[in-house]
């Protein structure tokens, strides 16, 4: 596929909505980092969760603007793509939250002045997978949101980033925060299906590089660095050196991770549907990218290292070493001065520290 030059760096002004979670993180420190004007949307009550609210100051002091609401405030949303000019909006809305978008998607049209829309892919090729339930049914709410996206000629861009770097554990909604086991491995099938694992660093950097450049416009984009290529029995190998000693493997087979994703529990199940998808049928490389629709982030970007698994590994085992320090929140409260508030809206509960919160996975 022949690829022309990147187009010259334009400071977009970005609006990030779900940047106090795991994946929107990410992606809000590499907009900032890239020195883009960036707007975070949070919900209101978000700063009395303490997490969060560390997260949004550490946002806040790296010059981010805080503004409160929520994307599925149509009306809303309007006001504040048009009061900031908003040109790239890129939405990190959980999996239990994807239809939310839908608000977002007819703000957007009806501005008419967004360059970009990022919606919350994140994961897989959701056209392409075919998960079974309860996972499909997080599909089949993203595959509506492309659907209006395209109907609506909003220029898009799909993130198919892949599998974040971490042991990928069937039960866990972020996976990234746990550290590889300790007692016994838990192998998926035979242990030789493969998938791509990309450092949630280069999610967001390579997120915030696809942005401006009109090699994305209407494209999905791949992850598959071919370095961060593994299956479950190497990713052990891998791990075992790290602690220096071996571990038993415990089969889960196929038939296991159907029963678990049929018990319809969240987020296990959903994570079991997605796993068996990933690790059983192969769904990360059984397709090719050659199509007119996908592009490859090795191909736009060849000279930009993707961080490796093994360096990802060996920030688990410094972890490991640190595991009797409390590495958890300082309970800061985000000052009121940070958040811009354009909405007034009901307090809500807050979840954010709850393990199972929300959806999982990808
Ligand atoms: N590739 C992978 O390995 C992987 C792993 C995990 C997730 N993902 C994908 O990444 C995407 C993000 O998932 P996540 O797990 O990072 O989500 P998450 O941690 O649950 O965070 C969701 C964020 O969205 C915000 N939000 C939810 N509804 C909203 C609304 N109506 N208006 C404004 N903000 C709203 C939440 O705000 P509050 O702070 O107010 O709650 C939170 O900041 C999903 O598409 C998911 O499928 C991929």
């Amino acid at each position: 596929m022949t690829v022309s030059a990147a187009s010259p760096p334009i400071k977009s002004r970005v609006l990030i909505a779900g940047a106090t979670g795991f994946i929107g993180q990410f992606v809000a420190e590499a907009s900032l980092d890239s020195d883009r004007p960036t707007y975070v949307l949070v919900r209101p009550g978000v700063a009395t969760c303490p997490s969060k609210a560390e997260v949004l100051k550490s946002l806040h002091d790296k010059g981010a603007i805080i503004l409160q609401g929520l994307i599925s405030d149509r009306k809303y949303m309007e006001k504040i793509l048009k009061v900031h000019e908003i040109d790239v909006v890129i939405s990190a809305v959980g999996g239990g939250n994807v239809l939310d978008q839908l608000a977002l998607v007819e703000a957007i049209k009806a501005v008419g002045t967004i360059k970009r829309f990022l919606p919350s892919e994140f994961g897989h090729d959701v056209v392409r997978a075919d998960p079974v339930e309860p996972g499909l049914q997080m599909y089949k709410e993203k595959r509506e949101i492309r659907r209006l996206v395209e109907e609506y000629g909003i220029p898009y861009t799909y993130i198919c980033c892949n599998s974040i770097a971490s042991w990928p554990y069937y039960d866990n909604k972020h996976p990234a925060h746990a550290l590889p086991p300790l007692e016994h491995f838990k192998i998926y099938g035979d242990g030789t299906v493969k998938a791509y694992f990309v450092a949630g660093t280069d999610i967001g950097k390579f997120t915030m590089k696809t942005v401006d450049d009109v090699r994305t416009i209407n494209k999905s984009v791949h992850f598959r660095p071919s370095n961060n290529f593994y299956n479950m029995n190497e990713l052990a190998s891998l791990w075992e050196k790290k602690i220096g000693r071996t571990l038993p493997r415990v089969t889960v087979t196929e038939h296991d991770l159907l029963a678990i994703a049929a018990e319809n529990i969240i987020p296990e199940s959903v994570v079991a549907s997605f796993t068996h998808d990933i690790f059983i049928k192969g769904c990360q490389f059984n397709f090719s990218i050659n199509g007119l629709d996908d592009v490859e982030v090795g191909t736009l970007y060849p000279d930009e290292p993707f961080r490796t698994l093994d360096e990802c590994f060996n920030d688990f085992a410094l972890k490991l070493k640190d595991s009797n320090k409390d590495v958890g929140s300082n309970g800061n409260a985000t000052p009121n001065h940070v958040i811009e508030s354009l909405a007034i809206s009901e307090p809500r509960v807050c979840l954010c520290d709850e393990k199972i919160s929300l959806f999982a996975g990808i």
